[in-house]
């Protein structure tokens, strides 16, 4: 039985071929089944001999069974591969990235949420009192001009910068206020390599009592050194805005790649001028905006220029192009 069967196992030239050896020896009605089913005819003393012997078969024939199995596996996967070369490299898998904007501005708020600003918004389509008029700035200031401003027939205009978020915050707030207002600005630029007709601004203001400028200077010192680096120096440079008072520009030193470091403009900034508080009183019965109660700092910056600073973006029409090959570098 065992002769035989090893012979076909081994003539064996598929698994089906071996699956009917297998059946025709270890079957329900296998040879080696049946002899061992005889062995109740088998004489006493020599059961145990001719026990050992079928055993002894079984386990031969099993083995046997078992690595032409493997031997017939491996000659079916070498002619399924064949024709296919397992050594190339694997088609990439494409996936999406976040835009260098994006990235930005969720690092700006991720490090001021941080620090206690809560999100507020506005709409992009103001008016000349939250825009202008509550911002201190006079009805002949030069920021309100059809050629640089947006207006509609209506008399409504496009947001010049976020700061109208500040006026809208307080309207129904009460201190201490700590908002941060990402969103859109929208100016008449001729439109070239830094300038676009919308932009990204992200705006800040902090009211409560005894608000100083160290507070103004600490919070953004910190703000820009967690953006750029914890050694980056910050310096704050007098300036003008009809809202604050004083008021500065707010620059960082940095090294734009394959340049010597330069102070590179970054924010405006200043503490509020009590004039906004007054006029944000005059539309509320609690006085809770007093100038005497309260004071303040408020701080703008330009997104899309602080995404042009980190990445060495020469080109600002590059951000709204979505141009794949500039984006995949963001990847
Ligand atoms: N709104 C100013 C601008 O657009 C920036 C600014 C915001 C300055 C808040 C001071 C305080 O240039």
């Amino acid at each position: 039985i065992q002769t035989e069967a090893l012979a076909r196992i081994s003539a064996a030239e598929d698994e089906r071929m071996l699956e009917d050896a297998r059946v025709a020896v270890l079957g329900k009605k296998g040879s080696l089944t049946l002899a061992a089913a005889g062995i109740k005819d088998v004489p006493k003393e020599e059961k145990a001999a001719v026990g050992q012997l079928l055993n002894a078969a079984r386990t031969e024939i099993t083995a046997a069974l078992e690595s032409k199995q493997l031997a017939l596996r491996e000659i079916a996967d070498r002619a399924a591969l064949a024709g296919i070369d397992p050594t190339l490299p694997g088609r990439p898998i494409l996936t999406g990235a976040l835009h260098p904007l994006t990235q930005i501005r969720d690092e700006a708020i991720r490090i001021l949420r941080r620090m206690g600003f809560a999100l507020a918004d506005g709409p992009e389509i103001e008016d000349e009192f939250h825009c202008f008029d509550a911002l201190n700035t006079p009805a002949d200031h030069p920021a309100r001009n059809e050629k640089d401003t947006f207006y509609f027939d209506s008399g409504k205009l496009l947001r010049t910068h976020t700061s109208s978020v500040q006026i809208r915050t307080m309207e129904s707030a009460t201190p201490p206020v700590r908002i941060i207002a990402p969103g859109s600005a929208y100016r008449r630029d001729e439109i070239d390599a830094t300038h676009l007709s919308v932009f990204n601004q992200l705006e800040g203001l902090y009211v409560a009592e005894d608000v100083s400028l160290p507070d103004l200077k600490g919070t953004l010192e910190y703000f820009l050194r967690e953006l750029f680096g914890t050694s980056t120096e910050v310096r704050f440079r007098p300036h003008f805005f009809p809202f604050t008072e004083p008021s500065f520009e707010i620059d960082v030193k940095l090294q734009v790649k394959g340049q010597a470091p330069r102070w590179i403009e970054v924010a405006g900034c200043g503490m509020v001028d009590p004039a906004v508080f007054d006029s944000i009183n005059k539309g509320r019965k609690d006085d809770a905006f007093n100038p005497d109660k309260v004071t303040g700092f408020a701080f703008g910056m330009g997104l899309d220029r602080l995404a042009m600073i980190r990445w060495g973006i020469k080109d600002i029409r590059l951000l709204i192009e979505n141009d794949v090959r500039f984006l995949k570098q963001f990847a």
